[in-house]
């Protein structure tokens, strides 16, 4: 990945300048920020909080919004539900991964996307149902896989 903007992240810190027990909601701004925590962050926070990376990589892990390893700039979610699979939820998974071509749970090589797998996304009458980032989509085809991934291509 490019270098990570560095005064970006001390930004984000100065927010909670003076503040105590806010490591994770500062982890929480960061992952929002950069989609992923790369390890030059957690050493920089380290440094700038006086905390060690140890005890940060404790909460990081902890937290399933925190990610430690890289994610794409969207975020493709396949339910994998039972209502979603009845209706072809594995088609649709197997469909988006090899038009991203890379396996669930990767990420594309450019950054651009991430896929997960999920077990359900609460909308179960809508199914097969994925989203992007923060949007819902229901009765997908694969056709609609195709639009969604053009038009954030
Ligand atoms: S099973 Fe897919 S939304 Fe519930």
């Amino acid at each position: 990945m490019d270098a990570v903007d560095l005064e970006k992240v001390d930004e984000i810190i100065e927010r909670y300048r003076g503040r105590e027990g806010v490591l994770i909601q500062l982890l929480l701004d960061l992952q929002s920020e950069f989609h992923w925590i790369p390890r030059e962050v957690i050493d920089h926070l380290s440094e700038r909080l006086r905390v060690p990376t140890s005890q940060i990589y404790r909460i990081a892990s902890f937290y399933k919004a925190i990610n430690l390893n890289p994610v794409g700039r969207h975020m493709i979610q396949v339910c994998m539900g039972t209502a979603c699979q009845v209706r072809g939820a594995q088609k649709v998974l197997d469909f988006t991964a090899s038009r991203l071509n890379i396996k669930p749970e990767e990420t594309t090589p450019d950054l651009s996307f991430s896929l997960r797998k999920v077990n359900c996304l609460g909308c179960c009458s809508m199914g097969p149902v994925l989203t992007v980032d923060d949007e819902y989509h229901g009765g997908v085809t694969l056709e609609k896989v195709e639009k969604i991934l053009k038009k954030r291509s």
